[in-house]
């Protein structure tokens, strides 16, 4: 493969276990993003903000080697962590070397699974879920696997809080943005929330675009709220998109679920 080849490849293997050096030398903290000491602790401060309390259970998607993972641990009443992510030999590096004794002692380590399809299923509804940086690494469809599959898992009332690199309506869909960081169609990505909102089509889900949130290299938020009804079983029909995020606030989405329902309730 030529390097313009390799440079131009959608295809990251975040799946490739880390060598051994990179485990020992503590370098997969980089792997997953650094700022190990300010942005491990804004997630939790993030959540807390949004309301999770230590009795609820939290699914941290993509979670990698517990850079958020640790605080939540901490603050979390024992047993209420679960994290998912595609890379085993990271959540082997979070467990056995960034929990203590007594963390490691309030996270079962079957709560933290490798899975390459979001399998998010642990046999309990969470009350909160995040996804903290996995949005800028997969492809549109595989957000659309996210969103399906966590709309399972989550209580009704729930809400799932991702982080993404937004592109503003205005920008030209064909230029990276972030430096040349981030792109339409490569790895690292970026989409417009109109994106988000079609990913999240036809399932129980209320978006909400929160923006800022300070996080270091500017990625944004936005909320998912579980509506209280199964996943609509219905094609929708085609629709245009606005590239403004005030056109987008899902309640498009809840008011398709609640109709879905009432059609279903009525047969
Ligand atoms: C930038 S890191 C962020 C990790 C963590 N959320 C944090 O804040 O430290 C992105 C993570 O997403 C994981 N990832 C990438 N693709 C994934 C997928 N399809 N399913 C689950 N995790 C994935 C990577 O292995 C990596 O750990």
């Amino acid at each position: 493969m030529s390097e313009e080849t390799e440079r131009r490849s959608t295809d990251v293997d975040y799946a490739k276990p880390l060598p051994q050096e990179a485990i020992e030398t503590g370098r997969y903290r980089q792997r997953v993003g650094g700022e190990w000491e300010t942005h491990g602790p804004r997630q939790l401060e993030y959540l807390i903000e949004q309301g999770l309390r230590p009795e609820h259970r939290l699914l941290d998607v993509g979670c990698g080697a517990l850079r958020g993972g640790i605080h939540f641990v901490e603050y979390l009443d024992s047993g209420n962590y679960y994290g998912v992510d595609i890379n085993e030999t990271l959540l082997d590096a979070g467990y056995e070397r960034e929990l203590t004794p007594e963390l490691q002692g309030k996270l079962p380590r079957d709560h933290l699974r490798a899975t390459e399809r979001f399998d998010l299923e642990f046999g309990v509804p969470f009350d909160f879920a995040i996804a903290q940086s996995l949005f800028s690494h997969i492809s549109l469809n595989q957000i659309r696997l996210c969103l399906f599959r966590l709309a399972k898992e989550m209580e009704p009332g729930g809400r799932f809080l991702s982080t993404w690199f937004v592109a503003p309506p205005e920008h030209p869909l064909d230029e990276p943005r972030d430096n040349g960081a981030c792109w339409t169609e490569r790895n690292v990505f970026f989409y417009y929330y109109p994106d988000l909102t079609y990913a999240a089509r036809g399932m129980p889900w209320e978006m909400h675009y929160i923006g800022d949130w300070k996080h270091p290299r500017g990625q944004v938020m936005v909320e998912y709220r579980r509506v209280g009804a199964p996943p609509a079983d219905e094609a929708l029909p085609a629709q245009q998109y606005d590239a403004s995020p005030e056109k987008h606030q899902g309640p498009t989405l809840a008011s398709r679920v609640e109709r879905g329902l009432k059609r279903r309730l009525r047969r």
